[in-house]
């Protein structure tokens, strides 16, 4: 868990969210890493596994990366460890852009998850059945649909997984997993809906770079419109929001 350093950085913005600034990229990665760790490790004595999903972008590539080296990753029964995506582009699964080749490439093929325990997006042919076979899985594995850790980045015009802002997905009040067309990028993408978002035990908001400092200001600081800026939704007074953000990109706040 946070370490008295961590702890003095981390504070509650409102009855939603929580903020933690842990500093240099290298103190943030450490931070990070050291929370997923011991998440699973929680999980795991818990309830015998550790059901997370994970966010795609560049954000999460160098925390995958520490996983594979991080000392405490050697205490982690990684056969417990179940993976999801919190969303997926609709391309193959190879393709350079998937999350899930981002994801397997910067760690998890190095980390002993079963095979069986690894769950992808297909974002390949219809994806109504795709999204509806995903829920299927999600179900089946993920005890009442509550991630243990459900991990979320934001773009920089404030979307997060694959809610873009002013997108049909924002309105969806009953399914977890549904396709979403978004126009700015000609291109359709399979997302987490915010009810199953909200559902998660632990929901992190990674957020690192000076290029996020205007719109993480617009979203934790900045009068409240989340059709615009759907990041601005994240988090409930059940299932706060951990918003983790770096130095640079709390430069704002
Ligand atoms: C995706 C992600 C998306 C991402 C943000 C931040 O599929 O692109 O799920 O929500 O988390 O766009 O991306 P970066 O980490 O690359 O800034």
């Amino acid at each position: 868990m946070p370490t008295e350093t961590d702890e003095k950085r981390w504070r509650s913005l409102d009855e939603r969210r929580d903020l933690v600034v842990p500093g240099t990229p290298e103190a943030y990665l450490d931070f990070a890493t050291k929370q997923w760790l011991s998440i699973a490790q929680e999980a795991i004595n818990a309830r015998g596994r550790f059901t997370v999903a994970l966010s795609g972008g560049s954000t999460p590539r160098a925390l995958f990366q520490r996983l594979t080296t991080h000392k405490a990753s050697e205490s982690v029964d990684w056969n417990a460890v179940y993976l999801f995506w919190s969303d997926e582009r609709t391309v193959p699964l190879t393709h350079k852009d998937a999350n899930y080749r981002m994801a397997m490439e910067a760690g998890f093929t190095q980390l002993a998850v079963t095979t069986e325990h690894i769950f992808p997006l297909h974002g390949e042919g219809n994806l109504e059945t795709q999204a509806t076979a995903y829920e299927a899985q999600i179900r089946k594995h993920v005890p009442e649909g509550r991630f243990d850790l459900l991990m979320l980045g934001m773009g920089d015009d404030g979307h997060t997984a694959s809610l873009f802002p002013a997108t049909s997905a924002l309105e969806e009040e009953k399914r977890w997993v549904l396709p979403n067309w978004v126009e700015e990028k000609q291109s359709w993408r399979l997302t987490f809906s915010f009810p199953l978002i909200h559902r998660a035990r632990h929901l992190h908001v990674y957020v690192m770079g000076a290029g996020k400092a205007d719109t993480l200001h617009a979203v934790l600081k900045g009068p409240h419109k989340p059709l615009t800026l759907p990041s601005q939704r994240l988090g409930t007074s059940e299932n706060k929001a951990l918003w983790i953000v770096d130095e640079a990109a709390a430069a704002k706040l």
